[in-house]
């Protein structure tokens, strides 16, 4: 019979999450769908509750959905309790089971890319929404010592660092301060994207093994990046966390564990 799955966002049209996913299954040669589904918030339950009985698996969850779907789950991971919200859901036993792999994904992402990272110094992570949440917790969980959180709006910085005892809101205008011993350097705002004004912060005090990395991918080379390699820093684009945060909901609902290479990068980039 073939496994149905496949991605609930609104707006939809944008995810490449069915080329991603697409390309696995070909490549695995699984008798597998993964179909992209419009849901309005309005439509969520009801969703939620009809897709295992017309034969879904499960399914990823993109904007605006990923904390409303934590909540109507009836069982959930401890990584997708730890940030409130999901991005993959498991239909089985009758029930909604509700996990988050956006910050592994980062992490595998960022281990692939950058296999040197020091992961024994600080972090600075710029933005505080729902992307930074995750990835504040995914460097903590790996053994990052201490993160700092700049944000545009002080206030969610404050708020998102007070949820972990290892994290520090800093000002804005401190970030290039703040990079002379850090370890590594995340954009999770949407600076740099497509339509979006560039990322202008100076880079002058960035140690020259320093990572950097950005979780936008449209550009894949973002103005932040360009300028980080430009001076020799290592640098990841987030790409690599979108087709690894696939692989743990690929091999739940198709039963295979699959592979982020260059051909998938290929595939998904079209
Ligand atoms: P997500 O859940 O994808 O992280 P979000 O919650 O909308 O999305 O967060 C977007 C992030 O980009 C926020 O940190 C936002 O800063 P504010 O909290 O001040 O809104 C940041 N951001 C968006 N546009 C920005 C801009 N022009 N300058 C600086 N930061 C910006």
């Amino acid at each position: 019979m073939t496994i149905l799955a496949g991605v609930i966002g609104d707006p939809i049209g944008h995810s490449r999450s069915p080329r991603l996913h697409g390309h696995w299954l070909r490549r695995y040669g699984i008798d597998g769908q993964y179909v992209p589904l419009h849901v309005r918030p309005a439509d969520l339950e009801a969703t939620l509750r009809l897709l295992p009985r017309i034969g879904f698996a499960g399914i990823n969850v993109t904007l605006p959905h990923k904390e409303a779907v934590f909540a109507l789950a009836d069982t959930v991971t401890d990584r997708a309790r730890s940030v409130e919200a999901a991005n993959t859901l498991s239909f089985r036993d009758g029930g909604i089971h509700a996990d988050n792999t956006d910050g592994i994904g980062f992490i595998a992402s960022l281990r692939q890319g950058a296999p040197g990272w020091p992961a024994d110094r600080p972090a600075v992570v710029l933005g505080a929404g729902g992307a930074a949440r995750g990835i504040v917790a995914a460097l903590l969980d790996a053994g990052v010592p201490h993160v700092r959180i700049a944000n545009r709006t002080a206030a969610r910085a404050e708020a998102l660092a007070a949820r972990f005892p290892a994290a520090e809101a800093i000002a804005w205008d401190a970030t290039p301060a703040a990079l002379a011993d850090c370890g590594l350097l995340v954009n999770t705002t949407s600076l740099g994207m497509a339509g979006q004004p560039p990322l202008e912060i100076a880079l002058d005090d960035l140690a020259p093994e320093a990572v950097v990395t950005d979780i936008v991918y449209a550009p894949l080379v973002t103005d932040l990046l360009a300028r980080a390699a430009a001076r020799g820093n290592p640098t990841v684009d987030g790409l690599g966390m979108l087709l690894h945060q696939a692989a743990p909901g690929f091999a739940a609902w198709f039963g295979a564990t699959p592979e982020v290479d260059d051909a998938l990068r290929r595939a998904v980039l079209g």
